[in-house]
């Protein structure tokens, strides 16, 4: 039989006003919601496979040099500019299709891909009606921010994931929450 595609989830961490980023870094410092992001993408139900995380150039670049591939996930960056990526633990991608193909084609390795943003892979992906669930971190708070993510369409309803805790969290003196979104 032949092994079930990667489901597709997206996750984010979003400010009051819908910003997701400033002049290429995060807006906010808060190390516990990182690691959250680290827990959900790495998380497998089959421990024979990997997630992959799916991300445009600048969001890569985002990334501390330490940091990055993000361990444990494959790794795929879209771009026009190949030669930007040095790293060749990374898949780099022309545009989402071929990401999505080499999806499938690692099908019998990969459970999850997780898009990862920005704002234009967000917009690309939310187009998808294969995209599963949205992994959303609310925070309680506006911030000055240069990039965005997108209106979130009517069809996609506040969910739950077992994992995620339903209190609010607080760090730095910020208040945040983990919610799940599914149509
Ligand atoms: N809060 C969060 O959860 C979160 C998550 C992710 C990122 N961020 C923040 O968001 C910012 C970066 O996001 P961004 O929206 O500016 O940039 P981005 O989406 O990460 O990267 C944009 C680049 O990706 C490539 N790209 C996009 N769509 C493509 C396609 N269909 N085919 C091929 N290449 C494609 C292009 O690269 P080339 O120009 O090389 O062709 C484009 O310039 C940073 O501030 C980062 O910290 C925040």
């Amino acid at each position: 039989m032949l092994p079930p595609k990667p489901k597709l989830n997206l996750i984010v961490a979003v400010s009051e006003n819908m910003g997701i980023g400033k002049n290429g870094e995060l807006p906010w410092r808060l190390k516990a919601e990182l690691k959250h992001f680290a827990t959900i993408t790495k998380s497998t139900q089959s421990p024979e496979k990997k997630n992959a995380v799916l991300m445009g150039r600048k969001t890569w670049e985002s990334i501390p040099t330490k940091f990055r591939p993000l361990k444990d996930r494959v790794n795929i960056v879209l771009t026009s500019n190949p030669n930007l990526i040095s790293d060749e633990s990374v898949c780099v991608c022309p545009n989402f299709n071929t990401a999505l193909d080499l999806l499938d084609n690692m099908s019998d390795e990969i459970e999850t891909c997780w898009v990862i943003g920005g704002s234009s892979i967000y917009a690309e992906a939310l187009k998808l009606a294969q995209l599963d669930s949205l992994y959303i971190t609310r925070i309680h708070k506006d911030y000055d921010c240069d990039t965005f993510f997108p209106v979130i369409s009517s069809d996609w309803k506040l969910s739950t994931d077992p994992r995620l805790s339903p209190e609010i969290q607080e760090e730095e003196g910020v208040k945040y929450e983990y919610q799940v979104y599914t149509r």
